[in-house]
């Protein structure tokens, strides 16, 4: 029996479990659109490999997938720091995967201190943390739509990189935004950014927007600009990676210029992220830890080389859009507006 939380053909989300043999399903978020292929994972190695390689990506994704990764290193029997240790190094800018190892590490320590657990027990209650991070998240998703669909003014929005069902636990937060703003008559179609060198817009934006039926449009990376002077984009909505103390957002290489282009011709500039993404033992955005990738992922799409074999390529894979460009941040407890130390610190200890 596979077990997704509120599953409903309306969510998609990029993983299941299966309680009765322990083992985690991921689809390849590499082979979409092309392919929905689900491989299986019972080995916390290999849940560590696929968020490395990015068959998981996406904040809340990598996190839940790092809290089910827990669970099967509890079931193979390993040290649960090593387990912990492991998928701590996978990614090192999201901070909800940080979020969720933390969440399991402080569970897997108030079992410890109970009385001995059989392999089994421990699973079941690891389990149980899991599930609940990944079905919080969903819920979390479903209120930043609630609370972030009617800002979103007429017209036509702009999104980059993929903040979707396949980035969470299911339904997304930025492209969650988007879906019920759309829904409720609020927006007419969106603008997806390809999003250079993974392409997450052209492959996993367009493909989730196609399939819950809103209209889509891929553009090039570059095209923005010339967009928004044309007047066909009313508004930008992007997810998050790590959100720092004072409003400073870490979100996929390519947000930080097109918050610069939305200030430049006046258009509201949104960030929707769950609370798990807020770090307030960040101090600012030049404290957040930007991924290098491998420039092998810049000089080729796919199979095909594109620069000639022997030249340099960088792969900074996200950058840090200052607070100061940042027109709202949409979480799952409010929306906060600047000044942004106070707004967030006040949401983040809102119940
Ligand atoms: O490298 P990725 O694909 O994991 O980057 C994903 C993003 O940058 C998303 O915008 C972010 O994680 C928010 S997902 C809800």
């Amino acid at each position: 029996m596979s077990m997704t939380p509120r599953e409903t053909p309306l969510l998609l989300s990029p993983l299941r479990f299966d309680p009765v043999r322990v083992e985690l399903q991921l689809i390849d978020q590499l082979r979409l659109p092309g392919e929905e292929v689900w491989h299986r994972y019972t080995d916390y190695r290999a849940v560590a490999e696929a968020i490395t390689t990015m068959v998981v990506r996406g904040a809340p994704a990598i996190g839940i997938a790092a809290a089910f990764g827990v669970v099967l290193g509890a079931k193979q029997g390993a040290p649960l720091d090593e387990v912990i240790a492991t998928l701590r190094r996978t990614r090192p800018t999201a901070v909800n995967l940080f979020w969720a190892l933390d969440r399991m590490q402080r569970r897997a320590t108030e079992l410890g201190a109970g009385s001995p657990l059989s392999i089994d027990q421990l699973v079941a209650a690891l389990t149980a943390e899991a599930q609940a991070i990944w079905d919080e998240d969903v819920g979390y998703c479903l209120r930043m739509a609630d609370f972030g669909a009617p800002l979103l003014p007429p017209g036509n929005v702009l999104t980059h990189c993929n903040a979707g069902g396949l980035a969470t636990g299911g339904y997304g937060t930025a492209v969650g935004v988007i879906r019920s703003a759309f829904a409720q008559g609020h927006i007419r179609s969106v603008f997806a950014d390809e999003t250079r060198p993974f392409l997450q817009g052209a492959r996993l934006t367009a493909y989730e927007l196609q399939k819950a039926g809103v209209p889509v449009t891929v553009l090039c990376d570059s095209m923005a600009g010339h967009l928004m002077a044309q007047g066909e984009i009313q508004s930008v909505i992007v997810g998050a990676d790590r959100i720092a103390r004072n409003g400073d957002i870490a979100n996929k290489i390519g947000t930080y210029s097109l918050a610069v282009l939305a200030s430049a011709h006046g258009i509201p500039f949104f960030v929707a992220a769950p609370r798990s993404t807020l770090d307030l033992s960040t101090a600012s955005g030049r404290d957040i830890p930007i991924e290098e990738r491998s420039t092998e992922e810049v000089v080729r799409i796919g199979p095909v080389r594109l620069a000639p074999v022997g030249v340099s390529a960088r792969h900074p894979a996200f950058d840090i859009t200052p607070a100061r460009l940042v027109t709202a941040i949409i979480t799952d407890a409010g929306v906060a507006k600047a000044p942004y130390p106070e707004s967030l610190a006040a949401l983040l200890a809102a119940t």
